[in-house]
């Protein structure tokens, strides 16, 4: 993976008071300050988005959000765009977690809407694409992969991709506590790398694929030692700050 950016983003989904999501922040922030080559991006609710980013001031930590409408303005109550996040210093995006997918009934069509309007003001979606147990039971892993993916490649065009950040996250394994083995995880980052390749192979190499799924500071270093694991997206492990930051580090050390 070598020359590739390697990133750990923590999705705190909705968690924390405002109080404990600027400790949280602070703490990430301080224990991570001396690791180099990993990008750290923590994503909070909105609603802590611009405390958090005031905790982080002047460290290279950086905020991402968790959702948002793919228009920038309109009559969509309880919505919030892409650039009004940007506006409050957001610089990362997730979206199509499984849980989006799931419970609030996303489409493909509308993750690559969001990962269209997170483009079109310079925030980098973290754009997620997994399988569920079912899928991959019944052998239907490869095709839903690429159709979460193709959605998205045929939206914004391959050359897109050179930023955005993708996270294969199997939604078997998210807050389950069952991770796949390394080498289930790298069979599928190996294989969305060879979709992304049949359109554009430099894009493809270059383009970072986080893992997520109950990663922990325990199974961090053999998930992202695999050639095509380049970094995470953790979820409960994320709201405690030392197994963050151990995170972080077993990222900045391989
Ligand atoms: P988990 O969540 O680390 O708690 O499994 C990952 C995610 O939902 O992004």
């Amino acid at each position: 993976m070598a020359s590739r950016a390697k990133f750990v983003a923590g999705n705190w989904k909705m968690h924390g008071s405002l109080e404990s999501s600027v400790q949280l922040a602070s703490a990430v922030s301080e224990g991570t300050a001396s690791l180099s080559g990993v990008g750290v991006i923590v994503c909070p609710v909105s609603a802590h988005i611009v405390s958090v980013n005031q905790a982080i001031e002047n460290s290279s930590v950086k905020v991402g959000a968790q959702n948002a409408h793919h228009e920038n303005s309109g009559a969509f109550t309880g919505e919030l765009s892409a650039s009004m996040l940007s506006d409050l210093g957001c610089e990362y995006l997730i979206v199509g977690h499984s849980e989006r997918r799931q419970l609030f009934g996303e489409t493909d069509q509308q993750v690559a809407d969001k990962v269209e309007a997170a483009l079109g003001h310079d925030v980098t979606p973290i754009f997620c694409v997994g399988e569920t147990l079912e899928e991959r039971e019944a052998g239907n892993l490869e095709a839903v992969i690429n159709q979460q993916l193709s959605a998205v490649v045929q939206r914004v065009g391959i050359d897109a991709f050179a930023k955005v950040i993708v996270a294969y996250e199997p939604v078997w394994a998210i807050g389950t506590g069952k991770t796949a083995s390394p080498e289930q995880a790298q069979e599928v980052h190996a294989m969305i790398r060879t979709m992304l390749s049949s359109h554009s192979t430099e894009v493809a190499t270059a383009v970072s694929i986080l893992y997520g799924g109950s990663v922990k500071p325990g199974n961090a270093n053999d998930l992202f030692s695999q050639a095509d694991i380049d970094g995470g997206l953790i979820g409960g492990a994320a709201l405690d700050a030392d197994s963050f930051i151990a995170i972080c580090q077993a990222a900045s050390a391989v």
